[in-house]
Parts: C-alpha cells; sequence; structure tokens
C-alpha cells in the first residue's frame, strides 16, 4: 500500500527538465494526494517553464513512475507554472544594496544613481532598481526617456541602460505620470516583477535599490522583498531627519537587513564668495545615526550641483564625486 507520503517521496526526486532540479529543490509540489477508491494518484505540479514539450516529456515521466513503478491504476495530474520567485534567477550572485532614508527629500535618488554610475565607472557590472514604487524618479535624475519597456520571450522585462547601468522603474510602466494606487496583490504582482522577472544582464554583480521614503508597513513590504538586502541610511545633519532615519535603520534591522552604514546628504556649503564652510541644516545628525545604529558614517556630501553636463551626476574629480568614490571603496571593501 502505498501512502501519501512515500508517493510525495517519489515525486520530490523526479527532475524539472528545464531547470535540472529536483521538484524538491525547485518547490513545485502543490499537491500530492491518493484517490483510494478508483486507486488513482492526484498531483498538482509546478514546473519552470509551461513550454509544451517541457511538460509533455515531464508528463510522460510522471505517468511513468506512478503508473509502472509504484502501481497505480489512474492519474489526475495538472501542471502550473512556477511563481517567478520560486523560478530563481541570476540574482543569487548579486549583493543587493538598498538606499533607505525614513524622510523624504533628503537625495536618497540622488545618491542611489551616483552610486551605481560609480560602481559602473569602476567597471562593474550594475543594475538600479527605482523601488519607489509611489513616487518613481530614477529616470528624472538620470534624464532618461520615459518609455516603455520591451520584453522577452518568457516575459521578461528588458531594463534600459544608461552610462552602463540597467535601470528599471514603475515610471516607465505608468502613462502620463498618473500615480500610483497600487496596494495588497498587486503591489506585489509589480514587485515581483521588478525583483525576479528582469532580464539583466547575466554578468550583473550589484543591484543598487532606490527604497520608498517612509518607516511604515509599505516602505517594509518592499524591503522585505529583498531578503539579501544590504542598507546604506540617509540623512541631513538635521535632527529631524536623523530621528527618522534612525527609524528606518531599526525597521531593516528587524527584517535582518544588514546596515552599512550612513550617508549625511547636504551637510554643508562651501560658500564660493567667501569660501566659508556654511553648516545650513545644522550639523550632527549623520554621526549621531551613525552611532545610534552601531555602523560607520561612509561619507559627507556637500550642498553642491554637478557643475557641468548633468544636472544630478557628479563627475569623479568634484567633491561629491570623489566623496562617492571613498563610499564605493567602502562598500567594496565590506565584502
Ligand atoms: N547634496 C545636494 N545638494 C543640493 N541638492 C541636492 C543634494 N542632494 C539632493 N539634492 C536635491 O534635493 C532634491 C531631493 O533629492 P532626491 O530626489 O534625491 O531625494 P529623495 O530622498 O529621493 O526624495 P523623495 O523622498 O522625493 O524620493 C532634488 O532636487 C535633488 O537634486
Ligand atoms: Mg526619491
Amino acid at each position: 500500500m502505498i501512502t501519501k507520503e512515500l508517493l510525495r517521496e517519489k515525486i520530490e526526486v523526479l527532475v524539472d527538465p528545464t531547470c535540472n532540479k529536483t521538484l524538491k529543490e525547485t518547490g513545485g509540489i502543490r499537491y500530492v494526494g491518493i484517490d483510494d477508491e478508483n486507486n488513482r494518484a492526484i498531483l498538482i505540479i509546478a514546473l519552470d517553464k509551461k513550454d509544451l514539450d517541457v511538460a509533455k516529456q515531464f508528463k510522460i515521466a510522471i505517468t511513468k513512475l506512478v503508473k509502472l513503478d509504484l502501481g497505480f491504476k489512474g492519474l489526475k495530474l495538472e501542471l502550473e507554472d512556477l511563481t517567478p520567485k520560486e523560478k530563481g534567477t541570476v540574482l543569487d550572485k548579486v549583493r543587493y544594496i538598498g538606499i533607505a532614508s525614513g524622510k523624504g527629500g533628503v537625495g536618497k535618488s540622488t545618491i542611489t544613481a551616483n552610486l551605481a554610475v560609480t560602481f559602473a565607472r569602476l567597471g562593474y557590472k550594475v543594475g538600479l532598481i527605482d523601488a519607489d514604487i509611489y513616487g518613481p524618479s530614477i529616470p528624472n535624475v538620470l534624464e532618461m526617456e520615459i518609455q516603455n519597456p520591451k520584453g522577452t520571450a518568457d516575459e521578461k522585462i528588458i531594463p534600459f541602460n544608461k552610462f552602463d547601468v540597467e535601470v528599471i522603474s514603475t515610471a516607465f510602466l505608468i502613462e502620463d505620470n498618473r500615480p500610483l494606487m497600487w496596494r495588497g496583490p498587486m503591489l506585489n504582482k509589480i514587485l515581483e516583477l521588478f525583483f525576479y522577472n528582469v532580464e539583466w544582464d547575466s554578468d550583473l554583480e550589484y543591484i543598487f535599490v532606490d527604497l520608498p521614503p517612509g518607516t511604515g508597513d509599505v516602505a517594509l513590504d518592499i524591503q522585505a522583498f529583498i531578503p539579501q538586502c544590504e542598507i546604506i541610511v540617509v540623512t541631513t545633519p538635521h535632527p529631524t531627519a536623523a530621528k527618522i532615519a534612525v527609524k528606518a535603520g531599526f525597521g531593516a534591522k528587524q527584517l535582518n537587513h544588514e546596515i552599512i552604514g550612513v550617508i549625511e546628504n547636504m551637510s554643508y556649503f562651501q560658500n564660493p564668495e567667501n569660501d566659508h564652510h556654511e553648516l545650513i541644516f545644522g550639523e550632527g545628525g549623520g554621526n549621531s545615526v551613525a552611532k545610534q545604529l552601531g555602523v560607520p558614517l561612509l561619507g559627507k556630501l556637500e550642498i553642491a550641483q554637478p557643475k557641468a553636463d548633468h544636472h544630478s551626476i557628479f563627475k569623479t574629480d568634484e567633491p561629491n564625486g570623489l566623496v562617492y568614490l571613498s563610499i564605493a571603496k567602502q562598500i567594496l571593501h565590506k565584502k
């Protein structure tokens, strides 16, 4: 007499032909049941790809196992597709660096874009996910044209490229900059798409993630999508920004995300008229956040616009460009 447990054991070692992993490894066994009356096995199995040939090949293998080897008279088999998350992607070998702040408007998107470009300049293969789903600004910061991305044959999104950084943002998926109201299942779908269904360069090494502001559920739900994410917390010198940045840091810790360090943005203004070092937004925010979170202060960025060419991306020989380079080196040496 074959029990459900034994049947499951036998099914688990079958190989999903598209990814060459066992069903135990893919997690593709959805249901195992036995209809005793009709001596029938009932199975619901998810496969890596619902490719017809693959499904046919797999059906033959499973029918042989159930009927010939295990002696069942009948088989009721349902096949479905694995979720993008289950399929996994190249992303296992990628380091995810999320940029969080708590308070909005402190320079998160500017910093995410500049760090990604700095890594690309250093020769690394870099991607950027604009996970600020409701206020996507990365295409604007990088001065990219808004256009719909193309898809691959197996429905993956092909990211755009700017400054050798591969970029994906909800700004590319909506028309006329209409505000988004995605919640619940729809939000999950879009995040699944962003984190697990993008056709990145297969040699990608780093993905920078512009996280949404806020310390509430939505911000944390989005962060929770990338379990292996390392976090950089951005603050200004101002106590209010610092207080919320600490809260964001503790939120990340709750998700077991490692915090790499803190960046203090808009630290000071080097007045070109008199060369005074002016502390426009006060001082101490960066150090205070770093101390409370027990991580290093990675750098302080001055209040400045890039000198030429681009309105947000600094060159490496400008003071902020040098700070970005120093921060990049600290991130690289972290692993
Ligand atoms: N160091 C800086 N010096 C001068 N302006 C800056 C600096 N950093 C950012 N800014 C400007 O401040 C504004 C907000 O920056 P940014 O959009 O990067 O912040 P954010 O934290 O991503 O905001 P949001 O919460 O809206 O996503 C932008 O206009 C940006 O150009
Ligand atoms: Mg932003």
